[in-house]
């Protein structure tokens, strides 16, 4: 598929007004997407376990104008009070996706917001919140055409939701998903994800992810910022390589349940998304001391037990403590135990694997 096939043809009904509602989760990149080109084309593939806690449950109500709008017409609320200062990366959302929603200026949008982790918590809101936001909109455009069948709409919801934020396409489709051309892996796409057609080991089943709040400020780096650094970057070429080949390996690894390898591809992926911001014109360190502390503890926790846990990071200082269900109890007790010492106020959020977004 193409850009011009998520153009629409005339609608076929007229909708005066109505109101959808989805719960969309955030989702843990495996294999990282670091680096994009124009339009939200990303540098190279990334896979992603889809979570399950962490979501955002949007709420649009639409009302038709009388006459189409000059500009987008939108309220936006979060957490239930009106919130200017969201409106600017909406306005942009709506600018990006006007030629794919054409209805967009003709309807007066009602966005009431919530997430089910503290927006504080330093937890990237933006692949569930815009997932959502892509899945109601898609809802109303499945309203003025009902004839949309479920694969168009999940490939132009994941679509509309990476031209808000490349992370986003994934949170459309669980439990494994993969974004961006990859040789080794049919109908992937740069334009919208997919979820991952090969088999999948049940060792990988309901994968835990512990997410450690290690440090719940502000972003340092946005993550629009971090991707422009990739740009002349002097190892980009070989990291985007890294990324594909990172792929290929992960192809056996999922398929025979591999978790020795997949530990090492997950952590060095993490490491390798903060060596590049550690080597970049302005250069970043996004790890905290207690990131360091914790990585650490991993290691020798690993070491000492045999267990499988492991950790994978985004562009910031918390911790995301991956392991098999088999482990929860043992690996839980070493988090309480040996963990949650190096979180901000001691909080942590615990998730898995989940199944995608959900009309509620
Ligand atoms: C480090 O999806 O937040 O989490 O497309 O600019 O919105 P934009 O970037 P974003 O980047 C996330 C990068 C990452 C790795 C990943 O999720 O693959």
């Amino acid at each position: 598929m193409t850009e011009k096939d998520f153009i629409p043809s005339e609608y076929t009904k007229l909708i005066a007004k109505g109101e959808v509602t989805w719960k969309s989760p955030s989702n843990i990149a495996l294999v990282k997407y670091w680096g994009k080109e124009a339009n939200q084309i990303p540098a190279n593939p990334s896979i992603s376990f889809t979570l399950d806690t962490c979501a955002t449950t949007t709420k649009v109500t639409y009302k038709k104008l009388e006459n189409k709008a000059q500009d987008f017409s939108f309220d936006l609320f979060f957490e239930g009070s009106l919130k200017e200062d969201f409106k600017p990366k909406i306005q942009t959302f709506f600018k990006r996706i006007e030629d794919y929603l054409p209805f967009l200026k003709n309807y007066h949008f009602k966005i009431e917001t919530s997430n089910s982790f503290p927006h504080s918590s330093g937890i990237a809101s933006s692949a569930s919140g815009l997932s959502a936001l892509a899945l109601a909109l898609m809802s109303l455009e499945k309203e003025l055409n009902p004839d949309i069948n479920e694969d168009y709409f999940i490939k132009k919801a994941s679509f509309l939701a990476r031209l808000g934020s490349g992370s986003a396409a994934r949170s459309i489709e669980g439990d494994v998903v993969q974004w961006g051309n990859h040789e080794g892996t049919t109908n992937s796409s740069n334009l919208y994800a997919v979820k991952y057609p090969y088999k999948v080991h049940t060792n990988f089943k309901k994968y835990q992810d512990t997410i450690l709040l290690v440090d719940k400020g502000q972003k340092e780096v946005s993550s629009t910022v971090g991707h422009n650094l990739m740009h002349g970057h002097p190892f980009s070429q070989q990291r985007f390589a890294q990324a594909h080949d990172n792929l290929t390996k992960l192809k056996e690894v999922f398929a025979e349940g591999d978790l020795k390898t997949f530990i090492e591809i997950v952590e060095s992926e993490a490491l390798t998304l903060h060596a590049m911001m550690m080597t970049s014109l302005p250069y970043f360190v996004l790890m905290k001391p207690n990131t360091l502390e914790i990585i650490n503890k991993i290691w020798d926790f690993r070491k000492r037990t045999n267990t499988h846990v492991c950790f994978t990071l985004d562009a910031g200082a918390n911790v995301h403590v991956l392991y098999p269900e088999s482990e929860k109890e043992e690996i839980m007790q070493f988090i309480k135990d040996e963990l949650v010492a190096f979180c901000q106020n001691g909080q942590y959020i615990c998730d898995q694997i989940g199944f995608g977004a959900k009309k509620v």
